[in-house]
């Protein structure tokens, strides 16, 4: 499996099992097991996701040495405000998941208020400096979130993790992001299902069958052929073989250009800078 190296000197698989809308209890237990035994090493869960139990369970169960395995989590929305509350919240993970450590910690969304973000971030580099976090990022960052913390972080954020798929494939973002050395997580590949629609559709299958690959299979090699991290979810067995075997392809640049025109800046899931407060 292709690796990425962070910022800290962190290896990061560049691809891994997203968990996101995956039923807490056996259902995430068992579908995380799956994917470790076809082969997936990274899996990526987040406290509002409610099943971070079930995939350190999983983790456990596998056998697998822990340290071939890479989780990523992310602190919620509702736990921002107090330091205390805060603190709480990222012990509350590493307790559910019944991991000694978590590889990756994300901030899971931007709060509006700056100093809000810039007082979570200098508590992850707290738990990062005690080797709690293995590495700290963010999630749904735009750039001027980024911009404005580090203008105080001790530890610069090792990935940024959003929404990119063909519809909005990032570009300026990512641009941004590999000047400051963050890597690019990609959310959401699949579009919501856009990229089984319409002119997408079309594309995609035309370079699909030229490969004798399939749509998501396109997808995930045009983002790792970006360098980016795809961590595409699936709750189906035969889907998480499909888009693991996504990894093999390798996409011409005529191809990968074709993926490109894709692009309209389709933004399929929120905002970050429209969120409401209370969310
Ligand atoms: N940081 C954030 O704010 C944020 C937000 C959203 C997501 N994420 C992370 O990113 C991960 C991926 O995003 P996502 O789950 O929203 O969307 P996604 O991976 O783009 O798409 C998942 C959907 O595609 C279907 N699917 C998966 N493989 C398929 C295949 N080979 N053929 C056809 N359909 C397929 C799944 O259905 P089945 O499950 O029925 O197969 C599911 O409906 C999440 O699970 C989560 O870990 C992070």
């Amino acid at each position: 499996m292709k690796t990425y190296i962070l910022n800290n000197g962190v290896i990061m698989p560049s691809f891994g099992l997203g968990t996101f809308l995956v039923e807490q209890g056996e259902s995430a237990y068992e579908i995380v097991k799956s994917a470790l035994k076809i082969g997936y090493r990274h899996i990526d869960t987040a406290q509002a996701y409610g099943n971070e139990a079930d995939v350190g369970r999983a983790i456990k169960d596998s056998k697998i040495p822990r340290k071939d395995i890479f989780v990523t989590s992310k602190l919620s929305r509702k736990y921002f405000g107090d330091e205390k509350v805060i603190r709480a919240a990222l012990d509350e993970s590493l307790k559910v998941l019944d991991l000694d450590y978590i590889d990756l910690m994300l901030i899971h969304w931007p709060s509006h208020d700056i100093e809000q973000n810039r007082l979570i971030w200098s508590i992850f580099e707290e738990y990062y400096m005690a080797g709690k976090f293995k590495a700290i990022g963010v999630s749904n960052f735009q750039r001027h979130h980024m911009e404005d913390l580090l203008k105080t972080a001790k530890v610069r954020p090792v990935v940024n993790q959003v929404e990119c798929h063909p519809l909005l494939s990032q570009q300026p973002l990512h641009k941004y992001l590999e000047t400051i050395d963050c890597q690019m997580t990609s959310y959401g590949p699949f579009a919501k299902g856009e990229i089984f629609k319409g002119r997408p559709y079309e594309i995609l299958l035309e370079v699909a069958k030229k490969y004798g690959a399939t749509i998501p299979q396109v997808v995930i090699a045009w983002g790792l052929e970006r360098q980016i991290v795809m961590i595409p979810k699936s709750v189906h067995e035969d889907r998480l073989l499909e888009n693991f075997k996504g990894q093999e392809l390798v996409l011409s640049k005529e191809d990968l250009e074709k993926v490109n025109s894709i692009n309209r800046g389709r933004r399929l899931y929120t905002d970050p800078d429209n969120t409401p407060d209370t969310w």
